[in-house]
C-alpha cells in the first residue's frame, strides 16, 4: 500500500470487571458442566460487570490506559470510535459519555457490528485519519454481554463475558515513500457484511421492534461454519493485498468465540498454533472487546514486540466480519 501517511498503533489498554465466574459457578444454577464448556469451547472463566457498572465505565478505564501507554494525554485525542452492542443508553452514543469521562473534545460516535465491531472501528478510524479528521484516534471495543444473556438458554449464556479494550491510532507522515517494506501501522483492512444471515445471530427484541433490548439468540452450528470459512478467506485476502504470505505473520489475534473455531482457522490457513494469541479460556467471548483485550494481554506478557506483523480478525451478527494486518508500534 503506497500512501502519504502511515496510521500507527501506538498504545493499547484493557479492563476486565472484578467479578470472575468459573464454569463451576455456572453449574450451580444451570444445567451445564465444566467439562462440556471446556471441551466444546475452551472457556474456563468469564468476567461480569456489577449491576451499576456500565459499558462506558469499562471503556473509559481501557481508554485511559491506552492513552497513557501511547505517551499521550486525553486532550491529544481527536476522534473516539467505540465498537459496542451494549450501549449505556439507546442514545446518545456511549462514545460521547466516554469523551465526557476522559475530559476531551474529540469527535465521538459508536459503531455497531457486534463481535466484528473492533475491526470495523479500526477501518473507519484509519479512513477518517487519512481523510484529515485529526491525527489521533482512540478505538475502543467494550461490551457488557451479560446484560443481554438469557440464563434459560444454556447454548448461548455460557459463552459470553464482559470487558473492554482500546488502542490509539496515530497518523504520521511517511518518511521514505519509496521503501515499500518500510510501511508501519495498519497495512490493510477488509470488512464485509451479508444481511442474508441476519437471523443466525441476533437479539429477539429491539427498540423499533418491541421497545426492548431482547436476549441474544444464536444458531451456533451455522455461525461456526461461517466463522471458519469467512475468517480464513478474509485473512488470505488481506495477505494477498500486502504481497505477504502466512509465514510473514508474527501473530494472529482471532476473535475469541470458540477455541475450536480458532483451531479450525489455524489448520485452514496453515499458521502454527504458537503464533496464535488465545485468551478465550479466561475471558469467554467479550464481543467487540475480544481482540483489544487479547492484544493487551499478549503485550503485557512481552510476547508482542515493536515492529511485529499482526493479523486481527473477527466475525459477528449481521453477519459482519473482517480481517486486518498491521505492523505494530513506532518506527522511530
Ligand atoms: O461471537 C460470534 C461468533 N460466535 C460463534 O462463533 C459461536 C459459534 N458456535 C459455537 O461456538 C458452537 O456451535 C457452540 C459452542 C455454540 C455449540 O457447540 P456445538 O458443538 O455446536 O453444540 P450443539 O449446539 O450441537 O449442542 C450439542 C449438545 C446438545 O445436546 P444433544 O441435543 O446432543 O443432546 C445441546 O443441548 O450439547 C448440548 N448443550 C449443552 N450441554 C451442556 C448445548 N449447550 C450446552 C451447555 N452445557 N452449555
Amino acid at each position: 500500500m503506497n500512501s502519504k501517511f502511515q496510521i500507527l498503533l501506538t498504545g493499547v489498554g484493557s479492563y476486565l470487571p472484578k467479578k470472575k465466574i468459573s464454569n463451576n459457578d455456572l453449574e450451580k444454577f444451570m444445567d451445564t458442566s465444566d467439562e462440556w464448556i471446556r471441551k466444546r469451547t475452551g472457556i474456563k472463566f468469564r468476567h461480569f460487570v456489577e449491576d451499576n457498572e456500565l459499558t462506558s465505565d469499562m471503556g473509559t478505564n481501557a481508554a485511559e490506559l491506552a492513552i497513557f501507554n501511547a505517551g499521550l494525554k486525553p486532550k491529544d485525542i481527536d476522534l473516539i470510535i467505540l465498537a459496542t452492542t451494549t450501549p449505556d443508553n439507546t442514545f446518545p452514543s456511549t462514545a460521547s459519555k466516554i469523551q465526557r469521562n476522559l475530559g476531551c473534545k474529540a469527535i465521538s460516535f459508536d459503531v455497531q457490528a457486534v463481535c466484528a465491531g473492533f475491526i470495523y472501528a479500526i477501518s473507519i478510524g484509519v479512513a477518517m485519519l487519512k481523510d484529515t479528521h485529526g491525527k489521533k484516534c482512540l478505538v475502543i471495543g467494550a461490551d457488557s454481554m451479560s446484560k443481554i444473556l438469557d440464563w434459560n438458554d444454556r447454548s448461548t449464556s455460557v459463552l459470553f463475558g464482559d470487558g473492554a479494550g482500546a488502542v490509539v491510532l496515530e497518523k504520521k507522515n511517511v518518511i521514505n515513500k519509496t521503501v515499500e517494506n518500510n510501511q508501519w501501522g495498519v497495512l490493510v483492512s477488509k470488512i464485509f457484511t451479508n444481511g442474508e444471515y441476519y437471523d443466525l445471530l441476533s437479539t429477539d427484541g429491539g427498540v423499533s421492534k418491541n421497545k426492548s433490548t431482547g436476549f441474544l439468540r444464536m444458531n451456533g452450528k451455522e455461525i461456526f461454519k461461517h466463522a471458519v470459512e469467512k475468517l480464513s478467506s478474509s485473512l488470505l485476502m488481506c495477505l494477498e493485498e500486502c504481497n505477504m504470505n502466512i509465514n510473514d505473520l508474527d501473530w494472529l489475534i482471532p476473535h475469541q468465540a470458540n477455541q475450536r473455531i480458532i483451531n479450525a482457522v489455524s489448520n485452514k490457513v496453515k499458521i502454527p498454533q504458537d503464533k496464535i494469541i488465545s485468551t478465550i479460556s479466561n475471558h469467554g467471548n467479550t464481543s467487540a472487546a475480544s481482540i483489544p483485550l487479547a492484544l493487551d494481554v499478549a503485550t503485557k506478557k512481552g510476547n508482542i514486540k515493536n515492529g511485529d506483523i499482526l493479523a486481527l480478525q473477527a466475525i459477528g451478527g449481521g453477519l459482519s466480519w473482517g480481517s486486518l494486518i498491521l505492523k505494530i508500534g513506532n518506527p522511530n
